[in-house]
This record gives C-alpha cells, structure tokens and sequence, in this order.
C-alpha cells in the first residue's frame, strides 16, 4: 500500500513555530501541499518566508507542532525520533547549496556513506555506488577528495550521495547558490535529466529563474503557501 500511493507527499494544516525566549515565533501557517510521485516541483520564497523550516519538515529532520504529513504512504506526524532517523536515511536524499561533503573522505567514500549507514555490504553498496558515480560523469574521480574537484563537480557528488540508495525524494536547498550560473544551469539540467528518469524533486530556492526549471512552483511567503 504505502509503495503505491499515487502522492508522494501529503501535508495537511501544519504549524511550526520556535519559542524565542517566552515569546512564540510562528513560522509555518496552516500548511496544505501535495506532491505527486514523479513531480519536480520548486518551493519560491524570499528569504525568512520559512524554506529551510519547511524543508527540514518534509526531509523528517524535524517535526511539526500541528499537523498531519504523509511521506510515501507512511504517516510521519506519528513516529518517534528514531523511526525518523530510520524514514529520513530510507525515503530522502538531501541536496544542500554547500555540498556538505566530508573533507576528508574521496568521492566514493562520501557516495558510499548512506549505503553502509543502511547496513548494506560493502561489495553491494559499491556496486550501487559505481553505478550512480558512473551515471553522473564522476568515474574518473573516485578516488579524488572534495578540494581536488571544482564546485560543479562536489555538487554532483552530493547528489550521487543523495541519490545512490534510491530515495522517495530528493530534496535540494538552494542546490545552485553557491555555482556560477554556467555550472547552477548544468546541475538544473541534471534535475531535469533525473525527474524525466522517474525520480522525485523538490527543490527550494529564492530565485525565479532557477524555480522556472521545475514543472510546477509553489510560492512561500511570510509562511504561508500558495500554488
Ligand atoms: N531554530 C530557530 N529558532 C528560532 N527561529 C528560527 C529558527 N530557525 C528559523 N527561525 C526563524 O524562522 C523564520 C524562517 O526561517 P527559515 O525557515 O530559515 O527561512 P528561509 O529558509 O526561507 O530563509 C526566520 O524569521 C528565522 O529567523
Ligand atoms: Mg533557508
């Protein structure tokens, strides 16, 4: 059942807020969105409309206070941290505008990471991981270290991380804000090229010209959600 749902994502009435020292700061308000398997959708809000809250929510980094959040059948708003823990390394694969990649490993020891978090053996989960550096132009790298590549190239890297264990989504923050704008285009290419393969996105941004790549844009503003 949760395999076949045709809604990757359904989110109804959340609210998330912080308490700042007594007083109560409302982020998120009344939150619906639903996100269909397959989509490739961008979240467009300036900065301090709530992405990174929100994101933080649909990757099952955090919780809401209010609210009902459906991943790929699973009912989030009801797990404890550890069923999170377990639902985030399973059905996300995150994409962050910084790479996030671990200094001191080489390319295929930061792809092969989630794998072995998972429990897999080594031989098959460098088997996947050959497979998906391959398909993202990096088996000539494997054994290079994130300084020894250039921003294009890490960013690729990371989404080979993010994508190696076959994720329900793949979810970037602001995946291009940290590229100049020849390599931002490849990297939303790439999304394209990977969204036409089956894959899931859901990408976050404060730039129109990068959301104008996803196939459908919500709008983020003060909080609130419009299509
Ligand atoms: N951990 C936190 N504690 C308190 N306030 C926070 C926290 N995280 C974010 N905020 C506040 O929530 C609002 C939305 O932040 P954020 O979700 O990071 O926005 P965006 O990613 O769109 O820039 C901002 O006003 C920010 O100051
Ligand atoms: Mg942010």
């Amino acid at each position: 059942m949760a395999e076949t749902s045709e809604n990757m994502i359904e989110m109804r009435g959340v609210c998330k807020g912080y308490d700042m020292g007594g007083a109560r700061l409302e982020v998120l308000k009344n939150i619906d969105l639903t996100v269909k398997r397959g989509q490739f959708l961008a979240i467009l809000g300036p900065s301090g409309s709530g992405k990174s809250t929100l994101m933080n929510l649909i990757g099952c980094m955090d919780r809401a206070d209010q609210g009902e959040y459906m991943l790929d059948g699973s009912p989030i708003h009801t797990y404890k941290d550890d069923e999170l823990t377990v639902i985030r390394n399973r059905k996300i694969g995150f994409v962050f505008q910084k790479y996030h990649l671990i200094p001191k490993y080489t390319v295929l020891q930061n792809v092969i990471m989630p794998l072995l978090l998972r429990g897999m053996s080594h031989r098959q989960a460098a088997a996947d991981c050959a497979e998906t550096i391959a398909m993202l132009g990096l088996s000539d790298r494997l054994t290079h270290r994130p300084n020894e590549l250039s921003g294009g190239q890490q960013q690729r890297v990371a989404i080979a991380r993010a994508l190696v264990g076959h994720p329900a989504i793949l979810l970037a923050d602001e995946p291009t804000g940290a590229l100049d704008s020849a390599t931002g285009l490849e990297v939303l290419e790439l999304f394209s090229k990977l969204n036409e393969m089956g894959n899931t996105i859901i990408m976050i941004t404060h730039d129109l010209s990068v959301a104008a790549h996803a196939k459908r844009t919500v709008k983020i503003i003060d909080g609130e959600l419009f299509e």
